[in-house]
């Protein structure tokens, strides 16, 4: 096994059956190994800096349906909200303050945002803090939207793909959603000039080991600026309330071999992982992370944009879970910076 990470650290490209013996090994020192690699790589980029990401969750509006998520359209469960520009500009003030140099506007596909709201409340984001990047998640859209977007002043974009496999994909989402019309919606987003982020869930229903190979060799491919994962967490009010959540241990594990894959890329230490397990976040850095997106909503709407039971951080305020990162990043080493923190070429 040995031969194997090594071989992957230093950027050679496995095969499907290399990266299933290193996925399917239970043996706790192959993780060890990986994890130690991929901190001594991040080290070398990115020393000590955790870069933090202010997440403002701006509507929880969706028209999609996608069945592992508790803001699908169909979830009439759902206490649904929409902040406005005024709202959200009061979170990026907070968050400035704070230290943020970067506000990720996560959302449903929400129709009431057009591209001419999307782009005022960019370049009103912009035009107020020049000195911060602007990451859009707002899912599947036109490449003209993607442009005028970029040219209002958005500097990345998330877009995960779930899972790289079709079928797989399939079984994830209702049939007007394809894999084929994601990956051009990744491809677009790169053409543009976008700094682009995918990624998928860990132990996602119906996933299997070979699935997440082809994630991997996927990303690989695509080679991303940034990569999400986090693992599957079941939601009451969705087709999958009853399935299993994903392994944490998978998820980390996962974390350093991505690492590996593409040295430079930002990884985030995400909600669902420290949802899924108490020091999730922290295990989540030591495995090779090095970004962290503390919310930034307002309070009153933190419990409403749940896509996942149990959601971490829905009743502190912004400022009480920056200091207690700080704290916490400070107990494992690492330090939060106030910086855009771009990508590093
Ligand atoms: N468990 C974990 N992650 C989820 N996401 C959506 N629903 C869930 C869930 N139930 C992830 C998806 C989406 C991102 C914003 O959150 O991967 O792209």
């Amino acid at each position: 096994m040995k031969e194997i990470i090594d071989a992957l650290s230093q950027n050679a490209i496995l095969s499907k059956s290399e990266l299933k013996l290193l996925l399917l090994d239970s043996d706790p020192k192959t993780s060890e190994y990986l994890r130690a690699l991929a901190c001594k790589k991040r080290q070398e980029i990115y020393g000590k800096d955790i870069y933090i990401r202010g997440l403002i969750e701006f509507t929880n509006y969706c028209k999609n349906n996608c069945y592992y998520c508790g803001i699908r359209a169909s979830n009439d469960k759902a206490s649904r909200y929409r902040l406005t520009k005024a709202e959200i500009l009061d979170c990026c003030k907070n968050g400035y303050s704070l230290g943020f140099r970067t506000f990720v506007l996560q959302g449903g596909e929400d129709l009431y945002y057009t591209d001419d709201i999307i782009c005022d409340i960019v370049s009103s984001i912009k035009n107020l803090y020049p000195d911060c990047a602007i990451t859009l998640s707002i899912g599947e859209k036109s490449k003209e939207s993607y442009k005028a977007y970029k040219l209002a002043g958005a500097d990345r974009f998330l877009l995960r793909h779930e899972t790289a496999n079709s079928e797989h994909y399939s079984k994830l989402h209702p049939s007007n959603l394809t894999l084929s019309h994601r990956k051009e919606c990744l491809y677009s987003l790169k053409e543009l000039g976008y700094q682009v982020g995918c990624g998928f869930m860990v132990g996602s229903p119906f996933q299997t080991i070979d699935n997440i190979i082809e994630d991997l060799l996927f990303i690989k491919e695509f080679s991303p600026e940034m990569v999400g994962i986090g693992p599957f967490l079941p939601h009451k009010d969705t087709p999958f309330k009853d399935e299993h959540a994903g392994s944490v241990a998978l998820t980390l594990k996962l974390i350093s071999i991505i690492r590996l894959l593409l040295p430079n890329v930002l990884l985030p230490a995400t909600t669902a992982l420290g949802t899924a397990s108490e020091n999730g976040r922290e295990s989540g850095i030591l495995a090779g992370c090095n970004v962290i997106m503390p919310n930034l909503s307002p309070l009153l709407v933190r419990e409403k944009y749940l896509l996942y039971d149990g959601k971490i951080s829905t009743g502190d305020e912004a400022s009480e879970s920056v200091s207690h990162l700080k704290k916490s990043m400070a107990s494992i080493g690492y330090e939060i910076v106030t910086s855009k923190g771009d990508y590093k070429k």
